[in-house]
């Protein structure tokens, strides 16, 4: 049988310091579920096949899951051997690689990862361990290396000598085993240590005592490797992976005024020149084209698209928002299920008013009209090209290409009437 690549994600444990009544891995970290977006980076890798391990709540992992993997069940927490050996069914018939991941460990690259199965392959290595250096190693197992430098085995912080306690390189948790050796070292691991349980990192000495070759890559940047124990882990690698985010943004031309306060989900495509202003929040998916202007306070959720030369102003929120070139909506709007065409400008305070209670329904407005303040279009509605909106008109019919329309009362002025003494 040809040598294959799959992953295994390791999703049993509880999570105590969550304090909380979900799985630890569906709680969401911008936007996505922890071990949803450690699926994802397997999916990147085109992996064979993907096992997760799962046990407490594990209907949770589940349902967030479906059916993009395969599931081991772990009935008791026995340690990370243990919880590895529970995907053997899904192994035992085959040759290649496995690497095994963290569903707590969620903004690791899948480009990291290849980089292991790399090295794994090329170094005709049994285990390849992602390894990191830290001030601060407390908590982690730390990597024990020979004279020579090579990887001997992994001692966990409760296990390990003051001088070893010392030692600054620790094991993130990532792996890149063979598979029927790592199968077969699983079977000789043994509990007999600080915490009781089947450590998976001993397979890395049990390897050693065998001869048979093991290795390391050290990671380039720490962050990608943190693990998320509590609510305070999970605020930080929310940080770290919006910054993540914003830089590649910047690297691809975009202007992000103030990246502490722009926050852009996943998958979203900017155009060149396009400039961001502070405390902007743009979902997942959207797409905005070149030399567009969002923000102040914009909030761009999923479904639009903007293109080239767009201007979504100060506390303007669209959804499902399909714009045309060099269309303006600056100020004060609420703009969803909505098609708008080019070189239209949305008055201040426009709102579509698109939701019955019961259904969504949409507004289309055409090229060149002007849309004046204020204005409520009750959908479903269709506003043609080259129309004109009177200021404070509640639209709830269609206005037909190049007319004015206008949906208010007449002011009337009752001269005297407010007049004292
Ligand atoms: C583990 C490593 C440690 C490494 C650290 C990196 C071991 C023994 N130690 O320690 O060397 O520095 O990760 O973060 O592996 N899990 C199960 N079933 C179990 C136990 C754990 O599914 O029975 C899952 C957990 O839910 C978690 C992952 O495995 O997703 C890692 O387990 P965790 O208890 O966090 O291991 P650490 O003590 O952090
Ligand atoms: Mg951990």
């Amino acid at each position: 049988m040809a040598d294959e690549i799959v992953a295994v994600i390791m999703a049993a444990g509880k999570g105590t310091r969550m304090k909380t009544n979900k799985s630890k891995v569906v709680h969401k970290i911008y936007g996505k579920e922890l071990v949803k977006r450690v699926v994802e980076t397997a999916q990147k890798l085109n992996v064979d096949d993907i096992i997760t391990v799962v046990g407490y709540k594990k209907e949770q992992v589940q349902a967030v899951l479906g059916d993009s993997v395969k599931y081991a069940v772990q009935e008791e927490m026995l340690g990370t051997g243990h919880a590895v050996l529970q995907a053997e069914k899904y192994l035992k018939d085959k040759t290649g690689k496995v690497i095994i991941l963290s569903g707590d460990v969620p903004i690791l690259r899948a480009e990291t990862l290849r980089k292991l199965i790399e090295k794994s392959i090329h170094d005709k290595e049994y285990a390849t361990v992602l390894t990191a250096k830290y001030d601060n190693p407390t908590g982690y197992g730390r990597i024990l290396r020979d004279i020579g430098g090579s990887v001997k085995a992994i001692v966990e912080e409760k296990d390990a000598t003051p001088a070893q306690r010392a030692i600054k390189e620790i094991n993130a948790g990532v792996y890149c085993f063979d598979i029927q050796e790592l199968l077969k070292a699983l079977k000789e691991l043994k509990p007999d240590n600080a915490q009781g349980e089947y450590y998976l990192p001993d397979a890395i000495r049990i390897m050693n005592d065998k001869g048979l070759k093991t290795g390391a890559i050290i990671i380039e940047d720490n962050t990608e490797i943190l693990g998320i124990n509590d609510r305070a882990q999970l605020e930080l690698l929310t940080r770290v992976l919006k910054n993540r985010i914003n830089k590649e943004h910047m690297a691809n031309g975009v202007t992000i005024e103030d990246s502490d306060n722009t926050y852009i989900y996943d998958d979203v495509v900017i155009g060149r020149d396009t400039v961001i202003h502070p405390n902007t929040t743009i979902k997942s998916g959207v797409e905005i084209g070149e030399d567009c202007e969002i923000g102040p306070n914009a909030y761009i959720r999923e479904g639009c698209k903007l293109a080239n030369n767009v201007k979504i102003g100060s506390f303007v929120e669209i959804k499902k928002a399909i714009i045309g070139e060099g269309t303006k909506v600056p100020h004060l709007s609420y703009i969803g299920d909505c098609e708008i065409g080019e070189k239209t400008n949305i008055g201040c305070g426009t709102i579509t008013c698109n939701y019955d209670g019961f259904n969504k329904s949409k507004t289309i407005i055409g090229n060149r009209s002007f849309v004046g303040s204020n204005v409520n279009l009750v959908a479903p509605v269709e506003i043609g090209d080259n129309t004109f909106i009177a200021a404070g008109s509640t639209i709830t019919e269609d206005v037909p290409a190049d007319s004015l329309a206008i949906a208010r009362q007449r002011q009337l002025n009752k001269e005297g009437w407010n007049k004292k003494d």
